[in-house]
Protein backbone atom coordinates (compact mmCIF):
# COMPACT_ATOMS: atom_id res chain seq x y z
CA UNK A 1 0.00 0.00 0.00
CA UNK A 2 2.53 2.39 0.98
CA UNK A 3 4.26 1.92 -2.54
CA UNK A 4 1.00 2.57 -4.71
CA UNK A 5 0.52 5.50 -2.71
CA UNK A 6 3.88 6.81 -3.29
CA UNK A 7 3.76 5.58 -6.89
CA UNK A 8 0.24 7.29 -7.24
CA UNK A 9 1.37 10.56 -5.79
CA UNK A 10 4.23 10.87 -8.93
CA UNK A 11 1.21 10.49 -11.27
CA UNK A 12 -0.84 13.15 -9.85
CA UNK A 13 1.98 15.21 -9.82
CA UNK A 14 2.92 14.83 -13.51
CA UNK A 15 -0.43 16.51 -13.74
CA UNK A 16 -0.48 20.10 -14.97
CA UNK A 17 -3.92 21.06 -13.85
CA UNK A 18 -6.13 20.45 -10.96
CA UNK A 19 -10.03 19.07 -11.72
CA UNK A 20 -12.48 20.98 -9.61
CA UNK A 21 -14.68 18.92 -7.38
CA UNK A 22 -14.39 16.50 -4.36
CA UNK A 23 -12.09 13.95 -4.17
CA UNK A 24 -13.64 10.21 -4.22
CA UNK A 25 -13.01 7.93 -0.72
CA UNK A 26 -10.44 5.55 -1.70
CA UNK A 27 -12.56 2.57 -3.23
CA UNK A 28 -12.16 -0.58 -4.73
CA UNK A 29 -13.89 0.01 -7.85
CA UNK A 30 -14.79 -3.03 -9.74
CA UNK A 31 -15.40 -3.79 -13.51
CA UNK A 32 -17.29 -7.02 -14.47
CA UNK A 33 -16.65 -7.66 -18.60
CA UNK A 34 -13.15 -5.59 -17.98
CA UNK A 35 -12.09 -7.04 -21.00
CA UNK A 36 -14.50 -5.02 -23.03
CA UNK A 37 -14.94 -2.02 -25.74
CA UNK A 38 -16.42 -0.13 -23.02
CA UNK A 39 -13.64 -0.88 -20.18
CA UNK A 40 -11.12 0.10 -22.86
CA UNK A 41 -12.46 2.73 -24.81
CA UNK A 42 -14.38 4.41 -21.81
CA UNK A 43 -13.75 3.72 -18.43
CA UNK A 44 -10.12 3.34 -17.56
CA UNK A 45 -9.47 6.92 -20.11
CA UNK A 46 -11.73 8.18 -17.72
CA UNK A 47 -10.11 6.91 -14.82
CA UNK A 48 -6.62 7.46 -15.20
CA UNK A 49 -8.25 11.12 -16.41
CA UNK A 50 -9.40 11.54 -12.95
CA UNK A 51 -6.64 10.42 -11.40
CA UNK A 52 -4.29 12.34 -12.72
CA UNK A 53 -6.64 15.46 -11.60
CA UNK A 54 -6.86 14.38 -7.98
CA UNK A 55 -10.49 13.71 -8.02
CA UNK A 56 -10.06 9.55 -7.90
CA UNK A 57 -8.30 8.56 -4.91
CA UNK A 58 -4.56 7.33 -5.28
CA UNK A 59 -5.28 4.48 -3.30
CA UNK A 60 -8.42 3.08 -4.51
CA UNK A 61 -8.38 -0.07 -6.41
CA UNK A 62 -9.27 -1.64 -9.80
CA UNK A 63 -9.97 -4.80 -10.22
CA UNK A 64 -11.15 -6.44 -13.55
CA UNK A 65 -13.48 -9.79 -13.62
CA UNK A 66 -12.30 -11.27 -16.79
CA UNK A 67 -11.90 -14.75 -18.22
CA UNK A 68 -8.94 -16.43 -20.29
CA UNK A 69 -6.37 -13.50 -20.08
CA UNK A 70 -3.60 -12.54 -18.12
CA UNK A 71 -3.06 -9.57 -16.31
CA UNK A 72 0.01 -8.01 -18.20
CA UNK A 73 -2.62 -9.22 -21.51
CA UNK A 74 -5.12 -7.10 -20.09
CA UNK A 75 -3.29 -3.95 -18.96
CA UNK A 76 -1.57 -3.83 -22.30
CA UNK A 77 -5.09 -3.75 -24.18
CA UNK A 78 -5.57 -0.91 -21.54
CA UNK A 79 -2.56 0.98 -22.59
CA UNK A 80 -3.09 0.91 -26.09
CA UNK A 81 -7.35 1.74 -25.26
CA UNK A 82 -5.51 5.00 -23.38
CA UNK A 83 -3.26 5.96 -26.08
CA UNK A 84 -5.90 6.01 -28.44
CA UNK A 85 -8.73 6.92 -27.09
CA UNK A 86 -7.45 9.23 -24.28
CA UNK A 87 -5.39 11.30 -26.38
CA UNK A 88 -4.74 14.55 -24.32
CA UNK A 89 -3.51 11.53 -21.18
CA UNK A 90 0.44 11.68 -22.30
CA UNK A 91 1.08 8.51 -20.06
CA UNK A 92 4.89 7.78 -20.05
CA UNK A 93 5.98 4.35 -19.34
CA UNK A 94 6.97 5.30 -15.86
CA UNK A 95 3.67 6.67 -15.13
CA UNK A 96 2.02 3.58 -16.53
CA UNK A 97 4.01 1.85 -14.52
CA UNK A 98 2.78 3.85 -11.20
CA UNK A 99 -1.42 3.67 -12.50
CA UNK A 100 -0.86 -0.31 -12.92
CA UNK A 101 0.05 -1.25 -9.79
CA UNK A 102 -3.49 0.22 -9.33
CA UNK A 103 -4.53 -3.09 -10.70
CA UNK A 104 -5.78 -6.38 -9.70
CA UNK A 105 -7.53 -8.89 -12.01
CA UNK A 106 -10.11 -11.91 -11.06
CA UNK A 107 -9.97 -14.76 -13.18
CA UNK A 108 -13.51 -16.13 -13.27
CA UNK A 109 -16.76 -17.19 -14.92
CA UNK A 110 -19.88 -14.36 -13.61
CA UNK A 111 -22.35 -17.28 -13.15
CA UNK A 112 -20.25 -19.28 -10.99
CA UNK A 113 -20.24 -18.46 -7.38
CA UNK A 114 -16.44 -19.23 -6.55
CA UNK A 115 -15.81 -15.74 -9.02
CA UNK A 116 -17.79 -13.74 -6.56
CA UNK A 117 -15.61 -15.78 -3.41
CA UNK A 118 -12.48 -14.35 -5.68
CA UNK A 119 -13.38 -11.31 -5.42
CA UNK A 120 -14.31 -11.12 -2.20
CA UNK A 121 -10.89 -11.55 -1.14
CA UNK A 122 -9.90 -9.23 -3.68
CA UNK A 123 -11.71 -6.48 -1.86
CA UNK A 124 -9.08 -4.02 0.27
CA UNK A 125 -9.37 -2.43 3.29
CA UNK A 126 -8.78 1.45 2.10
CA UNK A 127 -8.59 3.64 4.91
CA UNK A 128 -10.74 1.31 7.27
CA UNK A 129 -13.70 1.04 4.65
CA UNK A 130 -14.00 -1.71 2.01
CA UNK A 131 -16.08 0.52 -0.05
CA UNK A 132 -16.84 -0.61 -3.64
CA UNK A 133 -18.08 0.51 -6.99
CA UNK A 134 -19.45 -2.62 -9.22
CA UNK A 135 -19.67 -1.80 -12.87
CA UNK A 136 -21.50 -4.17 -15.32
CA UNK A 137 -19.73 -3.77 -18.52
CA UNK A 138 -21.35 -6.68 -19.97
CA UNK A 139 -24.46 -7.65 -21.68
CA UNK A 140 -27.55 -6.95 -19.36
CA UNK A 141 -28.81 -10.24 -19.08
CA UNK A 142 -26.16 -10.53 -17.03
CA UNK A 143 -26.47 -7.74 -14.47
CA UNK A 144 -29.26 -10.44 -12.73
CA UNK A 145 -26.49 -12.70 -12.67
CA UNK A 146 -24.19 -10.54 -10.87
CA UNK A 147 -26.56 -8.48 -8.86
CA UNK A 148 -27.52 -12.52 -7.35
CA UNK A 149 -23.67 -13.43 -7.09
CA UNK A 150 -22.73 -10.03 -5.14
CA UNK A 151 -25.51 -10.57 -3.11
CA UNK A 152 -24.97 -14.46 -2.26
CA UNK A 153 -21.39 -13.48 -1.57
CA UNK A 154 -22.43 -10.82 1.21
CA UNK A 155 -21.17 -8.06 -1.24
CA UNK A 156 -23.67 -6.18 -1.65
CA UNK A 157 -23.68 -5.62 2.25
CA UNK A 158 -22.93 -2.05 2.71
CA UNK A 159 -21.73 -2.42 6.99
CA UNK A 160 -17.99 -2.18 6.04
CA UNK A 161 -18.46 0.49 3.12
CA UNK A 162 -20.52 1.38 0.49
CA UNK A 163 -21.76 -0.61 -2.26
CA UNK A 164 -23.01 0.84 -5.85
CA UNK A 165 -23.72 -1.01 -8.75
CA UNK A 166 -23.64 0.46 -12.36
CA UNK A 167 -25.83 -0.64 -15.09
CA UNK A 168 -25.44 0.63 -18.92
CA UNK A 169 -28.87 1.04 -21.16
CA UNK A 170 -30.71 -1.23 -22.44
CA UNK A 171 -32.65 -1.18 -19.30
CA UNK A 172 -34.68 -4.02 -20.45
CA UNK A 173 -36.22 -3.85 -24.37
CA UNK A 174 -39.99 -2.61 -23.48
CA UNK A 175 -41.85 -2.40 -20.51
CA UNK A 176 -42.63 -5.85 -19.62
CA UNK A 177 -38.53 -6.55 -19.63
CA UNK A 178 -38.00 -3.07 -17.97
CA UNK A 179 -40.03 -3.61 -14.99
CA UNK A 180 -38.87 -7.32 -14.44
CA UNK A 181 -35.52 -6.28 -14.46
CA UNK A 182 -35.97 -3.66 -11.90
CA UNK A 183 -37.80 -6.26 -9.64
CA UNK A 184 -35.15 -8.50 -10.36
CA UNK A 185 -32.59 -6.50 -9.44
CA UNK A 186 -34.65 -5.01 -6.10
CA UNK A 187 -35.22 -7.95 -5.01
CA UNK A 188 -31.24 -8.31 -4.51
CA UNK A 189 -30.23 -4.46 -4.12
CA UNK A 190 -31.80 -1.76 -2.66
CA UNK A 191 -32.82 0.76 -5.56
CA UNK A 192 -30.44 3.71 -4.02
CA UNK A 193 -27.43 1.45 -4.22
CA UNK A 194 -28.76 0.91 -8.23
CA UNK A 195 -26.76 3.76 -10.58
CA UNK A 196 -28.14 3.30 -14.00
CA UNK A 197 -25.91 5.72 -16.13
CA UNK A 198 -27.17 7.61 -18.84
CA UNK A 199 -23.74 9.03 -20.55
CA UNK A 200 -25.88 11.92 -22.19
CA UNK A 201 -27.01 12.72 -18.81
CA UNK A 202 -23.15 13.17 -17.94
CA UNK A 203 -22.51 15.69 -21.00
CA UNK A 204 -21.22 18.47 -19.82
CA UNK A 205 -23.75 20.99 -21.71
CA UNK A 206 -26.94 18.81 -20.32
CA UNK A 207 -25.87 19.77 -16.92
CA UNK A 208 -24.92 23.36 -17.93
CA UNK A 209 -28.76 23.12 -19.28
CA UNK A 210 -29.96 22.84 -15.64
CA UNK A 211 -27.77 25.78 -14.90
CA UNK A 212 -28.80 27.79 -17.60
CA UNK A 213 -32.11 27.30 -16.35
CA UNK A 214 -32.29 27.64 -12.63
CA UNK A 215 -29.16 30.02 -12.01
CA UNK A 216 -30.36 32.76 -14.27
CA UNK A 217 -33.48 34.95 -14.22
CA UNK A 218 -34.16 35.94 -17.88
CA UNK A 219 -34.87 32.48 -19.14
CA UNK A 220 -37.54 30.98 -16.96
CA UNK A 221 -40.61 33.71 -18.25
CA UNK A 222 -40.08 32.56 -21.27
CA UNK A 223 -39.61 28.65 -20.93
CA UNK A 224 -43.22 28.12 -21.55
CA UNK A 225 -45.78 27.82 -23.71
CA UNK A 226 -46.36 31.61 -23.78
CA UNK A 227 -42.69 31.50 -25.80
CA UNK A 228 -41.71 28.71 -27.27
CA UNK A 229 -43.26 27.51 -30.29
CA UNK A 230 -41.48 23.99 -29.85
CA UNK A 231 -38.52 22.10 -29.39
CA UNK A 232 -35.96 20.17 -31.09
CA UNK A 233 -33.92 17.56 -29.24
CA UNK A 234 -31.53 15.87 -31.73
CA UNK A 235 -28.99 13.42 -32.00
CA UNK A 236 -27.44 12.79 -35.28
CA UNK A 237 -24.22 10.47 -36.22
CA UNK A 238 -22.17 10.10 -39.20
CA UNK A 239 -21.02 6.44 -37.50
CA UNK A 240 -23.19 3.41 -38.40
CA UNK A 241 -23.60 0.51 -35.93
CA UNK A 242 -19.91 -0.92 -36.14
CA UNK A 243 -19.96 -4.37 -34.80
CA UNK A 244 -23.16 -4.13 -32.65
CA UNK A 245 -25.92 -5.69 -35.23
CA UNK A 246 -26.83 -7.73 -33.24
CA UNK A 247 -27.99 -6.02 -30.79
CA UNK A 248 -29.13 -2.58 -33.15
CA UNK A 249 -31.26 -5.51 -35.15
CA UNK A 250 -33.04 -6.19 -31.96
CA UNK A 251 -32.75 -2.12 -30.83
CA UNK A 252 -33.50 0.28 -33.81
CA UNK A 253 -33.35 3.90 -33.16
CA UNK A 254 -36.00 4.38 -31.19
CA UNK A 255 -35.16 2.53 -28.27
CA UNK A 256 -31.34 2.73 -28.84
CA UNK A 257 -31.38 6.47 -28.86
CA UNK A 258 -35.04 8.28 -27.91
CA UNK A 259 -36.30 6.19 -25.07
CA UNK A 260 -33.21 6.37 -23.13
CA UNK A 261 -30.77 9.90 -24.06
CA UNK A 262 -33.12 12.05 -26.02
CA UNK A 263 -36.02 11.85 -23.57
CA UNK A 264 -34.05 11.72 -20.40
CA UNK A 265 -32.79 15.00 -21.82
CA UNK A 266 -36.27 16.04 -22.87
CA UNK A 267 -36.96 15.57 -18.89
CA UNK A 268 -34.54 18.20 -17.74
CA UNK A 269 -35.84 20.91 -20.40
CA UNK A 270 -39.47 20.76 -19.57
CA UNK A 271 -39.20 19.74 -15.59
CA UNK A 272 -39.88 22.50 -12.97
CA UNK A 273 -37.69 24.06 -11.01
CA UNK A 274 -36.96 20.91 -8.23
CA UNK A 275 -37.12 22.53 -4.58
CA UNK A 276 -33.34 21.75 -3.88
CA UNK A 277 -30.59 20.47 -6.31
CA UNK A 278 -30.30 16.93 -4.63
CA UNK A 279 -31.08 13.31 -6.15
CA UNK A 280 -34.84 12.86 -5.45
CA UNK A 281 -35.88 16.66 -5.79
CA UNK A 282 -33.98 16.32 -9.07
CA UNK A 283 -35.91 12.89 -9.96
CA UNK A 284 -39.06 13.49 -8.74
CA UNK A 285 -39.53 16.81 -10.84
CA UNK A 286 -38.38 14.42 -14.13
CA UNK A 287 -41.15 11.82 -13.20
CA UNK A 288 -43.71 14.42 -13.29
CA UNK A 289 -42.31 15.26 -16.98
CA UNK A 290 -42.54 11.53 -17.79
CA UNK A 291 -46.12 11.05 -15.89
CA UNK A 292 -47.54 13.98 -17.89
CA UNK A 293 -46.46 12.85 -21.58
CA UNK A 294 -49.19 12.04 -23.85
CA UNK A 295 -49.28 8.58 -24.30
CA UNK A 296 -49.65 7.98 -28.34
CA UNK A 297 -52.79 5.82 -29.70
CA UNK A 298 -52.42 3.41 -32.54
CA UNK A 299 -53.60 5.44 -34.94
CA UNK A 300 -51.19 8.64 -34.15
CA UNK A 301 -48.39 6.60 -34.27
CA UNK A 302 -48.30 7.44 -38.25
CA UNK A 303 -48.43 11.09 -37.64
CA UNK A 304 -46.61 11.73 -34.91
CA UNK A 305 -43.45 9.39 -35.36
CA UNK A 306 -40.38 8.60 -38.64
CA UNK A 307 -38.89 5.86 -39.13
CA UNK A 308 -36.04 5.35 -41.86
CA UNK A 309 -33.11 3.30 -42.81
CA UNK A 310 -29.93 4.27 -44.87
CA UNK A 311 -29.09 3.50 -47.94
CA UNK A 312 -26.07 3.33 -49.18
CA UNK A 313 -24.15 6.82 -49.74
CA UNK A 314 -21.17 8.61 -48.85
CA UNK A 315 -20.12 10.96 -46.44
CA UNK A 316 -17.31 13.01 -47.21
CA UNK A 317 -15.17 11.28 -49.46
CA UNK A 318 -16.00 7.72 -48.11
CA UNK A 319 -18.60 5.28 -49.66
CA UNK A 320 -20.67 3.82 -47.40
CA UNK A 321 -22.75 0.96 -47.88
CA UNK A 322 -26.63 0.70 -47.36
CA UNK A 323 -27.56 -0.86 -43.67
CA UNK A 324 -29.02 -4.15 -45.07
CA UNK A 325 -25.16 -4.39 -45.96
CA UNK A 326 -23.40 -4.35 -42.79
CA UNK A 327 -22.03 -7.36 -41.31
CA UNK A 328 -24.84 -9.38 -39.44
CA UNK A 329 -27.74 -7.11 -40.75
CA UNK A 330 -30.06 -9.55 -42.43
CA UNK A 331 -30.92 -8.42 -46.02
CA UNK A 332 -34.85 -7.84 -45.63
CA UNK A 333 -34.17 -5.59 -42.19
CA UNK A 334 -36.80 -3.31 -41.47
CA UNK A 335 -34.68 -2.14 -38.71
CA UNK A 336 -35.17 1.79 -38.33
CA UNK A 337 -31.73 3.67 -38.70
CA UNK A 338 -33.41 7.14 -37.87
CA UNK A 339 -36.26 7.96 -36.01
CA UNK A 340 -38.35 10.63 -34.61
CA UNK A 341 -41.08 11.60 -32.38
CA UNK A 342 -43.03 14.29 -31.92
CA UNK A 343 -44.37 14.39 -28.02
CA UNK A 344 -46.99 16.58 -26.15
CA UNK A 345 -46.54 17.57 -22.66
CA UNK A 346 -50.34 17.70 -21.09
CA UNK A 347 -49.20 20.40 -18.36
CA UNK A 348 -50.07 23.72 -17.70
CA UNK A 349 -46.52 24.83 -18.52
CA UNK A 350 -45.86 22.96 -21.87
CA UNK A 351 -49.73 22.50 -22.92
CA UNK A 352 -49.42 22.40 -26.79
CA UNK A 353 -45.83 22.72 -27.46
CA UNK A 354 -44.78 19.89 -29.27
CA UNK A 355 -40.97 18.52 -28.20
CA UNK A 356 -39.74 16.70 -31.45
CA UNK A 357 -36.85 14.28 -30.74
CA UNK A 358 -34.78 12.76 -33.64
CA UNK A 359 -31.64 10.93 -33.76
CA UNK A 360 -30.25 9.03 -36.75
CA UNK A 361 -27.36 7.02 -38.03
CA UNK A 362 -24.76 8.08 -41.34
CA UNK A 363 -26.24 11.28 -41.36
CA UNK A 364 -23.96 14.11 -43.10
CA UNK A 365 -22.44 14.77 -39.58
CA UNK A 366 -22.32 14.09 -35.71
CA UNK A 367 -24.10 16.66 -34.17
CA UNK A 368 -26.55 16.84 -31.27
CA UNK A 369 -28.32 19.70 -29.88
CA UNK A 370 -31.49 20.72 -27.47
CA UNK A 371 -33.27 23.13 -30.11
CA UNK A 372 -35.74 25.76 -28.67
CA UNK A 373 -37.39 27.60 -30.92
CA UNK A 374 -39.50 30.77 -30.15
CA UNK A 375 -42.60 32.14 -31.46
CA UNK A 376 -42.94 33.61 -34.40
CA UNK A 377 -43.36 37.83 -34.79
CA UNK A 378 -46.76 39.14 -33.69
CA UNK A 379 -46.22 41.85 -36.68
CA UNK A 380 -43.41 41.52 -38.76
CA UNK A 381 -42.30 45.41 -39.88
CA UNK A 382 -39.51 44.37 -42.34
CA UNK A 383 -41.05 42.49 -44.38
CA UNK A 384 -40.23 44.03 -47.55
CA UNK A 385 -37.39 43.48 -46.83
CA UNK A 386 -34.49 41.07 -48.45
CA UNK A 387 -34.05 38.14 -45.49
CA UNK A 388 -37.61 38.24 -43.92
CA UNK A 389 -36.26 37.79 -39.78
CA UNK A 390 -36.23 34.45 -39.00
CA UNK A 391 -38.20 33.16 -35.20
CA UNK A 392 -35.34 32.85 -32.48
CA UNK A 393 -33.81 29.84 -31.87
CA UNK A 394 -31.84 28.98 -28.18
CA UNK A 395 -29.79 26.31 -29.06
CA UNK A 396 -27.25 24.20 -26.51
CA UNK A 397 -25.53 22.32 -28.36
CA UNK A 398 -24.47 19.09 -26.52
CA UNK A 399 -21.94 17.81 -28.79
CA UNK A 400 -19.24 18.68 -30.59
CA UNK A 401 -18.02 22.37 -29.72
CA UNK A 402 -20.23 22.37 -26.48
CA UNK A 403 -22.15 25.45 -26.18
CA UNK A 404 -24.96 28.00 -26.20
CA UNK A 405 -25.95 29.63 -29.34
CA UNK A 406 -28.84 32.44 -29.56
CA UNK A 407 -30.13 33.08 -33.27
CA UNK A 408 -31.54 36.67 -33.48
CA UNK A 409 -31.93 38.97 -35.97
CA UNK A 410 -29.81 41.91 -36.69
CA UNK A 411 -29.83 45.31 -38.78
CA UNK A 412 -27.25 44.63 -41.91
CA UNK A 413 -24.82 47.48 -41.61
CA UNK A 414 -25.38 50.32 -43.97
CA UNK A 415 -28.00 52.69 -44.50
CA UNK A 416 -31.18 50.53 -44.71
CA UNK A 417 -33.21 48.44 -42.35
CA UNK A 418 -32.66 45.35 -43.74
CA UNK A 419 -32.01 42.38 -41.91
CA UNK A 420 -29.61 39.72 -41.18
CA UNK A 421 -29.45 36.60 -39.52
CA UNK A 422 -26.83 36.86 -36.24
CA UNK A 423 -25.57 34.00 -33.49
CA UNK A 424 -24.73 35.25 -30.02
CA UNK A 425 -21.95 31.84 -29.14
CA UNK A 426 -21.52 31.59 -25.65
CA UNK A 427 -18.91 28.33 -26.32
CA UNK A 428 -18.74 26.20 -23.22
CA UNK A 429 -15.05 26.54 -23.46
CA UNK A 430 -12.95 28.38 -25.24
CA UNK A 431 -9.97 25.93 -26.38
CA UNK A 432 -12.34 23.03 -25.56
CA UNK A 433 -9.86 22.00 -22.58
CA UNK A 434 -11.99 21.79 -19.89
CA UNK A 435 -14.66 19.88 -21.17
CA UNK A 436 -14.91 16.67 -19.27
CA UNK A 437 -15.92 13.32 -20.82
CA UNK A 438 -19.37 12.21 -19.12
CA UNK A 439 -17.63 9.26 -18.13
CA UNK A 440 -15.37 11.40 -15.68
CA UNK A 441 -18.69 13.27 -14.31
CA UNK A 442 -20.79 9.84 -13.88
CA UNK A 443 -18.17 7.63 -12.54
CA UNK A 444 -17.49 10.94 -10.22
CA UNK A 445 -20.95 10.94 -9.15
CA UNK A 446 -21.18 7.14 -8.26
CA UNK A 447 -17.92 7.46 -5.93
CA UNK A 448 -19.19 9.88 -4.42
CA UNK A 449 -23.13 8.81 -4.16
CA UNK A 450 -24.44 11.65 -5.83
CA UNK A 451 -27.28 10.18 -7.83
CA UNK A 452 -29.06 13.32 -9.45
CA UNK A 453 -28.07 12.15 -13.11
CA UNK A 454 -29.01 8.41 -13.27
CA UNK A 455 -32.39 6.74 -13.78
CA UNK A 456 -34.40 5.77 -11.21
CA UNK A 457 -36.79 2.53 -12.14
CA UNK A 458 -39.53 4.65 -11.96
CA UNK A 459 -38.42 6.72 -14.87
CA UNK A 460 -37.28 3.98 -16.96
CA UNK A 461 -40.66 2.31 -16.41
CA UNK A 462 -42.57 5.31 -17.16
CA UNK A 463 -40.25 6.22 -20.66
CA UNK A 464 -41.10 2.53 -21.75
CA UNK A 465 -44.71 2.99 -21.02
CA UNK A 466 -44.94 6.11 -23.26
CA UNK A 467 -43.01 4.77 -26.68
CA UNK A 468 -44.74 1.29 -26.37
CA UNK A 469 -47.83 1.76 -28.74
CA UNK A 470 -44.77 3.10 -31.32
CA UNK A 471 -43.10 -0.12 -30.96
CA UNK A 472 -46.77 -1.77 -31.23
CA UNK A 473 -47.40 -0.35 -34.57
CA UNK A 474 -43.89 -0.98 -35.96
CA UNK A 475 -43.45 -4.52 -34.61
CA UNK A 476 -45.66 -5.16 -37.46
CA UNK A 477 -44.20 -3.27 -40.59
CA UNK A 478 -42.74 -5.36 -43.40
CA UNK A 479 -41.07 -2.14 -45.09
CA UNK A 480 -39.07 0.72 -44.09
CA UNK A 481 -38.80 4.06 -46.14
CA UNK A 482 -35.02 5.17 -46.92
CA UNK A 483 -32.79 7.43 -46.85
CA UNK A 484 -29.49 7.80 -48.51
CA UNK A 485 -26.24 7.68 -46.15
CA UNK A 486 -24.74 11.28 -46.14
CA UNK A 487 -28.22 12.86 -46.94
CA UNK A 488 -30.47 14.54 -44.31
CA UNK A 489 -33.49 13.66 -47.16
CA UNK A 490 -35.83 11.35 -44.36
CA UNK A 491 -38.84 10.86 -45.57
CA UNK A 492 -41.81 12.42 -43.23
CA UNK A 493 -39.71 14.50 -41.61
CA UNK A 494 -40.77 17.57 -42.83
CA UNK A 495 -44.21 16.70 -42.20
CA UNK A 496 -43.52 15.90 -38.93
CA UNK A 497 -43.12 19.73 -38.42
CA UNK A 498 -45.28 20.74 -40.47
CA UNK A 499 -47.20 23.80 -38.06
CA UNK A 500 -44.02 24.31 -36.47
CA UNK A 501 -42.02 27.38 -36.72
CA UNK A 502 -39.13 27.77 -38.85
CA UNK A 503 -39.42 23.41 -39.65
CA UNK A 504 -37.04 20.74 -39.15
CA UNK A 505 -33.39 22.05 -37.74
CA UNK A 506 -30.91 20.56 -39.82
CA UNK A 507 -27.84 21.32 -38.09
CA UNK A 508 -24.87 23.15 -39.63
C1 LIG B 1 -25.16 4.85 -27.35
C2 LIG B 1 -25.87 4.20 -28.48
O1 LIG B 1 -25.91 4.76 -26.17
O2 LIG B 1 -24.93 6.24 -27.67
C3 LIG B 1 -25.06 4.30 -29.74
O3 LIG B 1 -26.09 2.83 -28.16
C4 LIG B 1 -24.73 5.74 -30.04
O4 LIG B 1 -25.76 3.73 -30.84
C5 LIG B 1 -24.13 6.43 -28.83
O5 LIG B 1 -23.82 5.78 -31.12
C6 LIG B 1 -24.03 7.91 -29.09
O6 LIG B 1 -23.32 8.54 -28.07
P1 LIG B 1 -22.62 9.96 -28.35
O7 LIG B 1 -22.20 10.42 -27.00
O8 LIG B 1 -21.50 9.67 -29.28
O9 LIG B 1 -23.67 10.80 -28.97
Amino acid sequence: MENLASNSESVSTAMDKECIGKQTDPTNIVIFGAGGDLTKRKLIPALVKMLRCGLLHQESKIIGVLKGRSLDEWLASLKEGISEYAKDVDVNNEQWKNFSAMFKMVDGDLADDATYQLLDAALENLNGFTHAMFYCAVPPRMYTTIAAGLHKQGLSDQTKGFRRVVIEKPFGMDLKSSKQLNQELQELLSETQIYRIDHYLGKESVQNLLVYRFANTILEPLWNRNYVDHIQISAAEDIGIGYRANYYEKSGALRDMIQSHLMQVMTLVAMEPPVEFTAKAVRDEKIKVLRAVRHFEKDTVKKETVAAQYSSGTIGDAKIKAYVAEEGVSADSVTETFSAARFYIDNWRWQGVPFILWTGKRLPKRVSEIVIRFRKLPFNLFDTHATPPIANSLVFRLHPDEGIFLRMNAKMPGLTTDTQRMVMRAPYSEDGQDVSDAYEVLLHDVLTGDATLFSRADEVEESWSIIEPILDVWKDRISIDRYRAGSWDVPGMDELFTDCVGGWHKPS
